[in-house]
């Protein structure tokens, strides 16, 4: 089991919690949009510093061959305003998982809590580094993630990355009195958008 290493981004880093996250967690605002993009009801829930530090804790256990998780920790506002906080402000993080080094392959999943660092090319920024990661030192050769089919915004960050839409899960999400669709999209080594 090899140790997670830390990055750096131009504006972020990829690194392990640190004490400091938790109450930036608890005020971050709870976001009903955010929540429906991971197929909720638009009611998210509220945390206690207890809980964010028991996920923080939970993100971060575990066998590092299988599964390697960062904190997303912003060096700068979306209008390139320094960050204050001297370890980056706690925007959300990013997870390799079911990591399978006899065939290659891993799954992605990552969210950013805070909406004012949406749509500003944070996401792209730290799947393109993972990835790097993931192909480059973990010898990977594919990574795969699930989407809702209106999260387009998700869907238009990966793509950027270099993911491609592999298949469509049918009404597999039950949501406003309908059902709406998965996709899978995946990407290769060979077609990381560095
Ligand atoms: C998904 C997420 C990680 C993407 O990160 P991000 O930093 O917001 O995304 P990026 O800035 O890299 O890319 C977003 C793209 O979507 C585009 N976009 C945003 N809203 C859009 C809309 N309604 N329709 C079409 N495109 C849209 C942006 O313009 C941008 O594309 P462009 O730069 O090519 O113009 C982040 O938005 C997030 O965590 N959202 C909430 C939770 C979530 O959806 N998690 C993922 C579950 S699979």
């Amino acid at each position: 089991m090899s140790p997670v290493v830390e990055f750096e981004t131009a504006r972020l880093w990829l690194r392990q919690p640190v004490e400091a996250d938790i109450p930036t967690r608890v005020e971050i605002p709870r976001d009903p949009e955010e929540n429906r993009m991971y197929g909720g009801d638009g009611s998210p829930k509220t945390f206690s510093p207890d809980e964010v530090r028991a996920k923080l804790s939970a993100l971060t256990a575990g066998n590092s061959a299988v599964s390697r998780s960062w904190i997303l920790a912003a060096k700068v506002w979306p209008d390139s305003t320094a960050i204050s906080q001297p370890q980056g402000r706690y925007i959300g993080h990013i997870t390799i998982f079911d990591i399978d080094p006899d065939h290659r392959n891993a799954r992605l999943r990552m969210g950013i809590y805070d909406r004012r660092f949406w749509s500003r090319g944070y996401g792209r920024e730290a799947v393109r580094r993972i990835l790097q990661h993931t192909f480059d030192d973990l010898n990977l050769h594919r990574v795969a993630l699930r989407v809702a089919a209106y999260n387009v915004r998700a869907i238009r960050s990966y793509a950027s990355c270099g993911f491609v839409v592999e298949g469509r899960e049918r009404e597999s999400l039950w949501l406003d009195d309908r059902w709406w669709d998965d996709l899978w999209m995946g990407i290769l080594d060979s077609e990381l958008k560095r």
